[in-house]
């Protein structure tokens, strides 16, 4: 995307434009970490078998040409890492069937020692790594070669449970705390998971049956979470069969995900792609993913325990991201959207046979705001309802919500949309006593709508120029009163 040819954006993304300026970048990392000091389910349909990818490749991103503008300008690369390892020194043995735990956790510690002084990389040759979970470090660089494959253990006692996250105050599906991701990170800075696109298996299969069979105890672990950590990059990998989210990156900043594969079976339960989450400065590009669940979805923490910790996510760019997600969305904002989102910018979606291209999901008891969101550049083919702005599953933490933490959602521009065969008109319904306001609608033509033709909208206000269906009444079209016109 070339800002400069596109002049109304320029207002939009002058914070992203600055942060390439290295001084300002630290300045406001110096300033997100002085600010954080506070900090301390839906229903489904049965699984296919996990993903194993296609012996012909059909899926390759058809973005990441040089001449797209990158929103990852703001990462600090470094020089190259001082020691280099390979888990074999470690005694990895990659025969999917030793288990290299101990291995991986090793290899870490070791890794670590380097941290101060000038960083190291893990390598992660060809074949097969079966391990449990493990963490990573500071100044650390995972890198997996062409042909390397991590698999997830599938014993449940390889993800040792760790406490719940402050900003839900429980596991996300159960009481209490919750599995730990596969590969986890805390407290760190400069961490990059790379390669030439080795894989990241979760093997989530085991996890899905516990989910459907209503025996899962704790809340399932991500494949990939990093809490509370900064100058992230995650690059040139696929992931695949994740047991819950795939990528979670939680109370976060500077982190850029790009290029990325992301496979699970289209009806496994709640395995979302990337899900920034309470985390700002985040660059999200050129990646395809088809999951269960949302390709993308910005978070902000559960009811009065997000509100509590009040850990917004903003300055998010998500741009030349496609893919497909039966019952859910191509980007969701929400529902868990309590600490605030703030300047998110979906420039460049292409979406198909999924539930919703963009979705904005909040509910009664959330609080918190969803304000300055431009979503542009959007294409897709066969969903069901193309942009929804609605109340999700009404699902709380615990008895101790308020039902009078009405979330505030405004100032939404949805512009650059066309679809083909959708099978309903656009839903926009905001909650009663919370309107959603300033919805800015522009250049939408979503040809013919199979089933629904009619706009479905309440406790909305907003604005639409030149779109098609015509919208329902409460979308205004004054072009001399207008404010969202420029
Ligand atoms: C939207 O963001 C811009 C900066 O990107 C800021 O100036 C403006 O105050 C924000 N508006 C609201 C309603 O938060
Ligand atoms: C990377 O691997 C995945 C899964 O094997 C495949 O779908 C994808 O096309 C590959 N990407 C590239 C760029 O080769
Ligand atoms: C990481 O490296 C930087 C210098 O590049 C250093 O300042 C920092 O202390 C290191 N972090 C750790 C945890 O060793
Ligand atoms: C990984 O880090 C978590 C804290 O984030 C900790 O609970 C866990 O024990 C660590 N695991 C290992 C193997 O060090
Ligand atoms: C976050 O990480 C920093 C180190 O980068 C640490 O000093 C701080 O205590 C951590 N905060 C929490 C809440 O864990
Ligand atoms: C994307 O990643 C693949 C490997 O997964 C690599 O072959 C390709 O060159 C990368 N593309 C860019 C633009 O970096
Ligand atoms: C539920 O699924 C798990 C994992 O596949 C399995 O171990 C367990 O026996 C199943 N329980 C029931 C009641 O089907
Ligand atoms: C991805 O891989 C390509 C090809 O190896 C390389 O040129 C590029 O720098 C890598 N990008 C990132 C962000 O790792
Ligand atoms: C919308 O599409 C038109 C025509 O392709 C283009 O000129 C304009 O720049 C696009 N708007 C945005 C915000 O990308
Ligand atoms: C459009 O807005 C202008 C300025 O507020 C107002 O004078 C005019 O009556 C409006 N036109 C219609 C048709 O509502």
């Amino acid at each position: 995307m070339n800002v400069a040819e596109k002049p109304w954006l320029r207002s939009r993304v002058w914070w992203w434009a600055r942060l390439k300026r290295p001084s300002l970048a630290a300045t406001l990392l110096a300033a997100a970490s002085i600010v954080f000091l506070s900090l301390l389910q839906r229903n489904s349909t049965p699984a296919g078998a996990p993903y194993s990818p296609p012996t012909t490749t059909v899926a390759a991103s058809s973005a990441s040409l040089p001449t797209h503008r990158s929103c990852a300008g703001f990462y600090d690369a470094g020089p190259p890492r001082k020691a280099v390892f390979s888990i074999k020194e470690f005694g990895g043995i990659g025969d999917g069937r030793t288990s290299n735990t101990a291995a991986f956790r090793r290899a870490v510690v070791r890794c670590r020692e380097f941290g101060d002084k000038g960083g190291a990389q893990l390598n992660v040759p060809p074949g097969r790594w079966l391990t449990g979970s493990f963490n990573l470090s500071s100044n650390f660089t995972l890198f997996l070669d062409d042909g390397a494959v991590i698999l997830g253990s599938e014993d449940p006692k390889e993800w040792p449970l760790i406490e719940p996250l402050p900003s839900y105050g429980r596991g996300r599906e159960r009481p209490g705390g919750r599995h730990i991701s596969l590969i986890h990170g805390n407290g760190l800075h400069d961490v990059v998971l790379t390669g030439h696109n080795g894989s990241i298996d979760g093997q989530g299969k085991i996890w899905w049956d516990l989910w459907w069979n209503r025996t899962l105890e704790h809340t399932r672990g991500h494949l990939v979470e990093l809490m509370n950590s900064t100058n992230i990059l995650i690059s040139n990998l696929t992931f695949l069969n994740a047991p819950f989210w795939t990528i979670h990156p939680v109370y976060c900043s500077n982190a850029v995900i790009k290029n990325l594969t992301v496979l699970a079976p289209l009806h496994s339960p709640n395995t979302d792609g990337i899900d920034p989450d309470s985390s700002t400065n985040i660059c999200i590009e050129d990646c395809y993913i088809e999951s269960g669940d949302d390709l993308v979805a910005v978070k902000s923490g559960w009811d009065q325990y997000g509100v509590a910790v009040a850990r917004p996510s903003s300055n998010i760019i998500i741009q030349r991201i496609s893919g497909t997600t039966p019952t859910c969305s191509g980007v969701g904002i929400g529902s868990e959207m309590s600490g605030g989102i703030s300047n998110i910018l979906v420039d460049d979606l292409h979406v198909w046979d999924s539930a919703a291209a963009v979705r904005i999901k909040t509910d009664r008891g959330r609080g918190g705001y969803i304000t300055n969101v431009t979503i542009t550049n959007v294409k897709m083919e066969r969903v069901k309802v193309p942009i929804r702005f609605s109340q999700g599953s009404n699902d709380h933490p615990d008895e101790g919500w308020d039902r009078n933490a009405l979330p505030q959602v405004n100032i939404i521009h949805v512009s650059n949309v066309t679809s083909i065969d959708a099978e309903k008109a656009p839903i926009l319904e905001g909650i009663e006593g919370a309107k959603f306001e300033g919805l800015c609608l522009r250049n939408i033509n979503l040809g013919t709508i199979r089933h629904e033709t009619k706009w479905r909208c309440e406790h909305i206000d907003g604005e639409a120029y030149n779109v098609f269906p015509p919208p329902c009444r409460q979308l205004r079209s004054n072009a001399t009163s207008s404010k969202c016109l420029h």
